[in-house]
């Protein structure tokens, strides 16, 4: 039910905490923006469940019924102009979009990743910190760019990593810090590109 607020589509392709993280926050009429559209890229991805729960509209887009990326990324673009949305999250969207969407929701679009980005970009991010050395990991919030994780930090959150950790505990650990700060970073940057 459109309220007024801009409106925010959420992209998933699998469990869905972090979408689920901002739709709980969005319930507060103070929050920037409301949910107003779901879409996963994969019919069997428990988030899209999660949402339809929610009451949340949604939309299953499934890569391998589109010949090429570009129409792909074409059917997604008409799927958010059609539910008229102004801001698009990413949250563990597996999925690379191209340079033309990418550049036509420029300064509306953002992304969530499992790393103190620049480090460890890509996937895998928790066993290569592991595999690193590293002392700390954490995740970014970053608007999406052309490169893949590397457009403008909005916000991070650093973790400690444990002597022995497993890559799933801190995986666990990690995900817990992005439902924390990825509903608030989305509210600071719409309230920013709003002012
Ligand atoms: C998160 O770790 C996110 O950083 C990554 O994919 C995972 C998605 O988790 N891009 P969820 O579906 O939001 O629970």
């Amino acid at each position: 039910m459109a309220d007024g607020r801009p409106r925010l589509a959420i992209l998933i392709s699998g469990r869905g905490s972090n979408m689920e993280a901002i739709a709980t926050a969005a319930r507060d009429p103070a929050y920037p923006a409301e949910v107003a559209l779901v879409v996963s890229s994969r019919a069997s991805a428990p988030g899209l469940a999660r949402a339809a729960a929610r009451g949340l509209p949604t939309l299953v887009l499934a890569p391998r019924d589109f010949p090429t990326r570009e129409t792909f990324d074409a059917a997604l673009d008409q799927a958010l102009a059609a539910h008229r949305i102004d801001y698009v999250a990413l949250a563990g969207f597996m999925r690379v979009l191209t340079a033309p969407f990418v550049r036509r929701w420029k300064g509306r679009i953002v992304n969530i990743h499992p790393s103190l980005l620049p480090r460890h970009p890509g996937l895998d991010t928790h066993a290569r910190a592991l595999a690193a050395g590293d002392a700390e990991t954490g995740c970014t919030v970053h608007e999406v760019t052309e490169e893949l994780d590397s457009g403008p930090i909005l916000a991070q959150a650093r973790v400690p990593i444990r002597p022995g950790e497993t890559p799933e505990a801190l995986a666990a650990r990690v995900l817990a810090e992005e439902n924390r700060i990825y509903p608030a970073a989305i509210a600071d940057f719409i309230r920013g590109r709003e002012a």
